[in-house]
């Protein structure tokens, strides 16, 4: 039996529209194998065939408009037809397609994409490695704590320490520091030296009467537990992601990263930072780690680096860290970690002029000016029948359903009662997503205006209404 949140999204039980399936469905059933999905409800169902974007629409191949309440997953901040991000991309394609940065040479354009990002990077960190996903970002911060304390003669200090209910990925160690049963189960995973602590999650895990702090004060507590039993000289680094996305859109209580880091510091452990959703402004500052008042040794980040629209992901790392790759480099005569496509240019020269509408847009201003919409919206559906916790940052939230308010009861899984929820919405022409624990996460583009917020709560309000007639007839 796995230790992990066993919270794996079950069955679609309603099919969003009568299942009339498209050439095109039954081409992909035919020959696609899906990434995470409930592969025999995609064969049996068929998948949404999704053909063309505009603003925070999708619309399928039957010319239906969606407003997409995930940003697609959590990553295009600018929306769905960005037309400079399409212009970077055919300029730079016309211009140098493809160079590398192995052994001494670079793509002009990564240069330049480096200096920017270090330019909005968290104050503390000086050097930038690319990649091109998030998993992989992760896999290169573990290996870069197990290198780094090789290089300073502390070849134990090694073990990784993640939360319960973390979503860090999918590769082998990626999905290791991955805290849900789905990325574990069968997979043989997760691999020695990783280790997961408690997952802050206040509404479900404190205690009757205690504060956020108190409960922030016992979790950290907790994790100096773990580290002294397992021996502080073995662990090299802990990893969180500012605020949990994908095990449930889990936001931080009051004062747990504060003391967190405490806890670290006392035992000279590093902190990553997985800022693969919360970076680049969805929780109202550019930096979820600046949020929360992290100081991260490493950060890892993707996504709305390119706002989607290109596959890339980076990690910075701070001065100290990159002084030991080079001293230890220039002992073993090369840094012996890298990608055929780090740093390639196109994603690069997209993310160059993704930064630039950021900037020019104030896109974190706008995110700070229309997050109340969204948060308040949220909150106002607490008093569902259906919803037992409403939470969130900036533009990024969850509804978690329960069977019993009062009680705060879950559903049985088996009843896939958000996989419904999603199924509503999406006949409503929204799309959200249904999280491990029938939680209904909301990750809309940081472009979103407030009257789009409100179509999209009123939306899933519908859906959910639907959904509470649907479970009272189960
Ligand atoms: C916080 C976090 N880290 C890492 C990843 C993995 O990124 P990718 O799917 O690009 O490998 C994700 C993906 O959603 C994520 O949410």
């Amino acid at each position: 039996m796995s230790a992990f949140p066993n919270l794996a999204p079950t069955r679609v039980v309603a099919p969003a529209a009568a299942t009339v399936r498209s050439a095109a469905a039954i081409r992909d059933m035919t020959y696609h194998l899906h990434p995470s999905s409930n592969l025999a409800v995609v064969q049996s169902e068929g998948p949404l065939v999704i053909s063309r974007g505009e603003g925070v629409y999708v619309y399928d191949e039957g010319g239906r408009r969606y407003i997409e309440g995930m940003a697609g997953l959590w990553c295009a901040g600018l929306g769905f037809s960005e037309k400079r991000l399409a212009e970077a991309a055919h300029r730079q394609m016309l211009e140098l397609p493809f160079y590398h940065s192995f052994s001494g040479k670079v793509p002009a354009i990564s240069t330049e994409l480096a200096e920017q990002l270090m330019g909005v990077a968290p104050a503390g960190l000086s050097r930038v490695f690319f990649a091109n996903s998030g998993s992989e970002a992760n896999d290169s911060a573990v290996k870069l704590v197990w290198y780094y304390n090789n290089a300073l003669g502390r070849p134990a200090k090694k073990k990784i320490i993640s939360r319960m209910r973390a979503y860090h990925g999918v590769t082998v160690a990626s999905g290791s520091l991955t805290g849900l049963a789905f990325a574990h189960n069968d997979w043989d995973l997760p691999a020695p030296r990783v280790l997961h602590t408690s997952t802050p999650h206040y509404w479900r895990g404190a205690q009757p009467g205690e504060s956020e702090e108190a409960y922030s004060e016992r979790l950290a507590a907790e994790l100096e537990a773990l580290i002294l039993a397992e021996g502080a000289d073995t662990v090299g680094a802990f990893i969180a992601e500012p605020v949990m996305g994908a095990g449930g859109v889990i936001v931080p209580p009051a004062g747990y990263f504060e003391r967190v880091q405490q806890v670290l510091a006392r035992h000279d452990i590093l902190f990553i930072a997985d800022e693969v959703i919360c970076g680049f402004g969805r929780t109202g500052q550019m930096f979820g780690s600046q949020t929360y008042g992290i100081r991260p040794d490493i950060l890892t980040c993707a996504k709305m680096l390119t706002s989607g629209y290109q596959p890339m992901s980076a990690m910075m790392v701070t001065p100290r860290i990159f002084e030991a790759l080079l001293r230890q480099s220039e002992k073993l005569g090369v840094f012996g970690h890298g990608f055929t496509y780090s740093g390639h240019p196109v994603p690069a020269s997209v993310a160059l002029e993704t930064l630039a509408i950021y900037r020019e847009r104030d896109i974190v201003g706008h995110v700070r000016a229309v997050a109340p919409v969204l948060q308040d919206g949220l909150r106002a559906l607490a008093d569902h029948p259906l919803v037992g916790e409403a939470r969130g940052i900036g533009l990024i939230g969850a509804l978690e359903l329960v069977r019993d308010k009062r009680e705060r009861a879950s559903f049985d899984p088996k009843m896939g009662v958000g996989n419904r929820v999603v199924a509503n919405a999406q006949r409503r022409g929204a799309i959200v997503r249904s999280l491990p624990g029938d939680i209904i996460a909301f990750s809309p583009p940081l472009i979103i205006e407030p009257h789009e917020i409100r179509e999209l709560l009123d939306a899933v309000k519908g859906a959910l209404d639907d959904t509470w007639a649907q479970t009272r007839s189960i």
